[in-house]
């Protein structure tokens, strides 16, 4: 079964606004996200702590797709979908992150495609977007 993020998420974003500030907001968008992805700079430094079975996600705004040269597992179909040439804008970012299958497949023309990624996000892609976008400046 996939986890369903959607309610956790959007339960969490509302607690961050109503709390103490963007620090405890961003925070529990990057919640759902740090159990596979960290965000760590070219120079080493931690900038979200996570775990690393997943891509690095330092500047992804704008990267192109299946770029980061430190993760060696990415899966075929992620690799055939970065071969156009496709970057990871906010529109990218929402589609992949709501379907990443369905994203694969539309960008591949593959039917078959598969993410390797299990996790659909029902809203807050956008949120997400901006803060790795935030940390990575
Ligand atoms: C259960 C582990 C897991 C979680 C949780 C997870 N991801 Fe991923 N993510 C992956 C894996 C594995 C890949 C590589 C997928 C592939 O190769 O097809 C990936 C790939 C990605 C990519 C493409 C990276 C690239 O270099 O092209 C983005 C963007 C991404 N994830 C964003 C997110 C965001 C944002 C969240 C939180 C909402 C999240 N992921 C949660 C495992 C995870």
């Amino acid at each position: 079964m996939k986890p369903r993020l959607a309610p956790t998420l959007a339960s969490l974003i509302l607690a961050g606004l109503t709390a103490t500030g963007p620090v405890l907001a961003d925070d529990a968008l990057w919640r759902d996200c740090r159990t596979c992805h960290a965000v760590v700079a070219p120079d080493g430094s931690v900038l979200a702590r996570g775990g690393s079975s997943a891509p690095n996600l330092y500047g992804i705004a704008d990267r192109p797709l299946a770029s980061d040269s430190g993760f060696r597992f990415y899966s075929d179909d992620l690799r055939a979908a970065a071969a156009t040439g496709a970057r990871w804008s906010a529109a990218n970012f929402r589609a992949y992150l709501t379907n990443p299958d369905q994203f694969l497949r539309d960008l591949t023309g593959n039917p078959q495609a598969e993410s390797g990624m299990h996790v659909e996000l029902r809203r807050g892609a956008d949120e997400v977007f901006e803060f790795l976008r935030g940390l990575s400046q």
